[in-house]
């Protein structure tokens, strides 16, 4: 299969390429669109066997259940069966925007591979004129997890996921670097208090504020935990092909660390602050300024993408606070390292 990719923002000279994303889609093909968290990989989520397709193009688990995107609130209540006051509080404040709603599904309406057997859907309107344009046009709702070949870093550019899916799916709709970088928040609300299953850009202290009390489950929760609720979150996830340590942002002991797995024979990717340029590193990717998390949240798997295209043989990646947007980033970070911090290395 050839893969297009097609240059779209919103104006009406785009219309061609809208047109020719609708007509796959609704001949039950898949396209990869951006949103504002990461690039999507999109099938009607009503039609199973287009499902299947994106599963088969990720090489995904098919237990992992898949997020349904919408164009409007009003659509919600198509697939749910009762909504719950706190999930209406969020949606109008946070919607559209980086928040995924887990509710109880009506039965019978979505593909059964879009939920995974599970009796609930994770439902989300993305705030990408890009994203928004194809659903309202479209008039359906689109099943889409991230466009990369799963374990990988998810595609924040049109062309990481050219690199992972050429062939494999007829057309990308290239809308530019999305802007958060990591992925969309997931707020299971079937629940008393409601519990972030995987943390992102709608942070925990957002949250509250609108609804009160949610929780975030520690690491050593979701460790003890032995059916995930995000059943996806069980799996490597963002890794790059070098082994991913993470480290402590502190110039001294990176300088140390770098002197003596070069001394093993290492070749050294040092992600870390746009300031530690000078950090003789083989290879060095900056997440921008020191202490600016949307920054490095939006740059974060680019650099973890980027070290593919070197010879290291090592990734030490500096890490950051969990406040606010932190908490997801760290999520991130710890999952591409496998948990492994530096220190800790034998
Ligand atoms: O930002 C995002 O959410 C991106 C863009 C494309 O919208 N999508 C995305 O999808 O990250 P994906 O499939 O890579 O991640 C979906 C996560 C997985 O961890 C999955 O297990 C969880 O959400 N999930 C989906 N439906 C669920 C459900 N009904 N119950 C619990 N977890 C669910
Ligand atoms: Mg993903």
């Amino acid at each position: 299969m050839e893969t297009l990719k097609m240059l779209v923002n919103n104006n009406e000279a785009n219309e061609q390429s809208y047109s020719q994303a609708i007509d796959l889609l609704n001949q039950g093909e898949v396209v990869a669109f951006p949103t504002e968290t990461v690039y999507g990989l999109g099938a009607v989520a009503t039609n199973d066997s287009a499902v299947k397709k994106i599963f088969e193009a990720k090489g995904r688990p098919s237990d992992n259940p898949l997020i349904v995107h919408i164009g409007t609130i009003e659509e919600v209540s198509n697939y749910i069966e009762e909504i719950p006051d706190n999930a209406k509080k969020l949606m109008d404040c946070f919607w559209p925007g980086p928040l995924t709603i887990i509710m109880k599904a009506k039965k019978g309406l979505l593909a059964p591979s879009v939920t995974a057997g599970l009796s609930t859907v994770g439902l989300r309107m993305p705030n990408h004129e890009v994203a928004l344009r194809l659903l309202r046009k479209l008039q359906k709702p689109v099943a889409a997890p991230s466009a990369n070949r799963s374990g990988k870093p998810s595609p924040t550019k049109a062309v990481h996921v050219e690199e992972d899916l050429q062939g494999r799916i007829p057309l990308i709709l290239d809308g530019g670097a999305t802007g958060i970088g990591i992925e969309s928040t997931v707020l299971d609300v079937t629940v008393t208090p409601p519990v972030i299953l995987r943390p992102g850009g709608v942070t925990k202290e957002m949250l509250e504020q609108v609804i009160g009390t949610v929780i975030l489950p520690t690491k050593n929760q979701q460790i003890l935990d032995s059916t995930p609720k995000a059943p996806g979150m069980k799996y490597t996830h963002y890794a790059p092909n070098a082994p991913v340590y993470l480290i402590e942002h502190n110039k001294k002991e990176i300088e140390l660390a770098i002197r003596q797995l070069k001394k093993e024979g290492h070749k050294v990717a040092l992600l870390a602050p746009s300031s530690y340029q000078d950090i003789k590193a083989d290879y060095f990717f900056p997440y921008g300024n020191e202490g600016n998390k949307e920054q490095m949240s939006a740059k974060l798997y680019d650099d973890l993408r980027a070290c593919d295209k070197t010879e290291a043989t090592i990734i030490l990646a500096t890490t950051t606070t969990t406040e606010g947007v932190g908490a997801a980033i760290m999520n991130r970070l710890e999952k591409a390292a496998g948990n492994k911090w530096y220190k800790n290395r034998e």
